[in-house]
């Protein structure tokens, strides 16, 4: 990043032929240089050390500069804080430590803060400005604005330096941007037309770090040095297929709140790997060093793009994201972002070179490599986007990014685990997932149940699996605790069922309800598979949501319902209190051989199970059939069953509803067992049976 910020300043301020194309004519001067936001993050990790830099390299040449740090913050309180920034600046190795020091001195004189808050602020500097120039004699060659800024404050800043800060008499002016810009073709208009109206394109210089990577820059100027041998072969008769893949192993913790809204495509695909798909496809112009060409060839590659359809993009999103999303938005358990933050995408060239020849973008964070692309110093050109470059690559990915709101991405695990579990396949023209769930083979669907011919029955993860729409699934699955019940109450007279909370039995405790005269109720004990540490009282508590939407409506027996002991001398969950031994206790003294006949769970977006969550140890909990653990989603503290318990039961029933609940599905299907990471795989009666009730919507997706 460094490197990068370094060799874009010297291009900006450089003076000659090295310079940018397309600025007029340079002239030798002054150059005054005003990083707006100078104090914020960006320009103490990098801007001033690069500028330093800059001065260092430009101390001979004809210019002289000077440095403003520009901030909302009074001058009294923020310029302290600029100066420890600057004096962090450090030289590069081959510079003499006297010199050095000599630079650093000089640097410091010529750097300044300076509050820009109001339109007076600029005007106040724009005077400045000028009046050093006049006492000092020099003339003025341009000044350069870099907005360290976030890009809603863009259209303000540049209309305030538009109105009090432009130079006069001919000096130049730039304004650096970085990205994002805009979210979707729209803003991106909307932000290019209220830029438009206070700087004209050619001062504007909008940023994108990653063009200036040495491969990127260097894409154009090896196709034509070598075009005599490529020419040949850059077609569809010795091109199979097109792959621009940027992978990164790094999350987005600390970043969610911007990442969240704009996810892989708009932050990776929109820009970086459609840049450079229109340098490996455009036609090459004749003139390199034209950026108007340059601009026009690359034009015409989104103008031969067919459209972008949602069959052609398959999107996942690493499996701890949910969670940090909740932690750093404050978003509520029931919160589920849809955000990507893995995507491949397949484009196609309507043109006869092209005729056939997929085109795969694919770019994810938690990736099992390093990225292959590498920051080096040598692009220039090419780390600049125009205005209708934007607006093209907009135009191109706004319809997929509208057509897929609203889908939900395939969770991974991240780095090694994911295996092959993010391989893709070109099928004609759409794009899919390699690996699908496929778990019903003909064989097995020929024991579906004559009396409802819609269940099907299959395995899933070498378990029995009983799959249906889920009006039906919740028919069976009520029709198998009954009889579960009637055989356990026949053989020993009661019945022990251990029940999980959360909103997915809702609609079986219904059914339970509705259908309660037959139910051999007043035999029945009732006990909670987990709690959270709430009051029993509390809306937020299993207890209360099996109280009011069974419990209350059936006939058992006030002492055979057994909620969990979490609240004790009036506090939640204290360890010293002795909750999980007091429950399983009870446990052992009422269930023959602590063997429930029948455990109901669920499973989470992460695969938790009970309220045995990932990463939290949950195989470590030993023989104990209670235990206090800790959820990433509040409330944190939880009373659960352990796998030694659940492990215990004759019949453990997992209940699997919603198209949400499909990636997980197709995910579980192939992980292999590994409680720490995936609970529910921890789920394996020693004597008992386990069955997987799963509904279409997340068996099929
Ligand atoms: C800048 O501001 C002036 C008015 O001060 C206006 O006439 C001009 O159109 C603006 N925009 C540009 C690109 O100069
Ligand atoms: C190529 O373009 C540059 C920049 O527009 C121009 O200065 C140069 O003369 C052009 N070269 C030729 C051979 O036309
Ligand atoms: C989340 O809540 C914490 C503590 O209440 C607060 O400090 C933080 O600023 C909040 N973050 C967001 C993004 O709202
Ligand atoms: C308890 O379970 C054991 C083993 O399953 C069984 O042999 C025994 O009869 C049961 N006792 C009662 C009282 O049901």
């Amino acid at each position: 990043m460094f490197v990068t910020v370094l060799l874009l300043l010297v291009t900006l301020c450089a003076q000659g032929g090295n310079g940018l194309e397309r600025a007029e004519a340079q002239r030798s001067g002054h150059v005054s240089v005003v990083i707006v936001g100078g104090t914020g993050d960006l320009a103490k990790k990098y801007l001033w050390q690069g500028f330093f830099q800059l001065y260092v390299n430009q101390v001979r040449s004809g210019n002289s500069f000077s440095f403003y740090g520009g901030g909302l913050s009074p001058a009294d309180a923020a310029t302290p804080v600029l100066f420890e920034i600057l004096k962090a600046v450090s030289c590069s190795k081959d510079v003499a430590p006297e010199r050095c020091a000599l630079l650093k001195e000089q640097f410091l004189r010529l750097a300044r803060y300076r509050q820009l808050k109001t339109l007076e602020d600029y005007r106040d500097l724009a005077e400045h400005i000028e009046r050093e120039l006049q006492q000092e004699g020099m003339t003025e060659a341009g000044r350069l604005f870099y907005l360290s800024l976030p890009a809603f404050a863009y259209v303000d800043v540049a209309d305030k330096i538009n109105n009090s800060c432009r130079p006069t008499g001919g000096a130049w002016l730039r304004v650096v941007l970085e990205k994002p810009f805009g979210h979707d073709f729209r803003s991106a208009q909307e932000l290019a037309t209220q830029l438009g109206s206070s700087l004209k394109d050619e001062e504007m210089y909008r940023i994108d770090h990653y063009l200036g990577k040495q491969v990127v820059a260097k894409i154009l100027p090896f196709r034509v040095e070598n075009r005599k041998f490529l020419d040949p072969i850059w077609n569809k008769h010795h091109i199979e297929r097109v792959e621009i893949v940027m992978k990164e192993t790094l999350d987005v913790k600390g970043r969610i709140s911007f990442y969240d809204q704009y996810g892989v495509i708009r932050d990776v695909l929109q820009n970086h790997l459609t840049e450079v798909m229109t340098l490996l496809t455009m036609r090459l112009p004749m003139n390199l060093s034209s950026s108007e060409e340059v601009l026009q060839k690359k034009l015409q590659v989104f103008s031969s793009m067919l459209p972008l359809r949602k069959n052609q993009a398959v999107v996942g999103q690493y499996q701890a994201y949910q969670t940090t999303v909740q932690q750093e938005t404050n978003k509520t358990k029931g919160h589920v972002s849809l955000t990507p933050t893995f995507a491949a995408v397949l484009a196609h060239i309507d043109e006869a070179q092209y005729e056939g020849v997929p085109v795969l973008m694919i770019s994810g964070k938690m990736l099992d490599e390093r990225p292959s692309i590498s920051s080096n110093p040598s692009g220039r050109k090419n780390s600049f986007i125009s205005a209708e470059n934007l607006l093209a690559s907009w135009a191109l990915w706004t319809p997929l990014l509208d057509s897929l709101a609203g889908s939900h991405p395939r969770i991974y695990p991240g780095g090694a685990d994911n295996g092959d579990l993010l391989d893709i396949r070109v099928n004609g023209k759409d794009i899919g997932y390699n690996s699908e769930v496929v778990i019903i083979s003909p064989e097995q669907m020929g024991g579906a149940s004559a009396n409802s011919f819609q269940v099907m029955q299959g395995k899933f993860r070498s378990a029995d699996m009983v799959s249906a729409w889920a009006e039906e699934l919740m028919e069976r699955l009520a029709a198998d605790i009954q009889e579960a019940a009637e055989a356990a109450v026949r053989e020993g007279g009661v019945f022990h069922l251990a029940i999980s909370g959360g909103s997915t039995p809702l609609a079986l405790f219904h059914r339970l309800a509705l259908h309660h005269f037959s139910f051999p109720w007043s035999h029945t004990h009732v006990w909670m598979v987990d709690e959270r540490c709430v009051p029993l009282t509390d809306l937020e508590s299993n207890f209360h949501g099996l109280h009011d939407h069974l419990l209350q409506h059936v006939r058992i027996p006030y002492f055979n319902i057994h909620p969990m002991p979490v609240q004790l001398n009036q506090r939640l969950c204290v360890e010293e209190d002795g909750g999980a031994p007091l429950y399983e206790k009870e446990i052992s003294k009422s269930v023959n051989g602590s063997s429930f006949h029948f455990v109901l769970l669920g499973v989470g977006y992460d695969s938790h199970t009970a309220s045995l969550f990932p990463g939290s140890k949950v195989g470590e909990l030993g023989e104990s059939l209670v235990a206090l653990t800790e959820s990433p989603v509040k409330p944190h503290q939880r009373m659960s069953l352990t796998f030694s318990a659940i492990n215990r039961a004759r019949a453990v029933a997992l209940l699997v509803m919603g198209k949400g609940k499909h990636e997980l599905i197709t995910q579980l299907s192939r992980v292999k067992d590994d409680p720490d990471k995936w609970p529910v795989t921890g789920v394996k009666p020693a004597d008992g049976r386990l069955v997987w009730y799963i509904d279409y919507d997340a068996l099929l997706g």
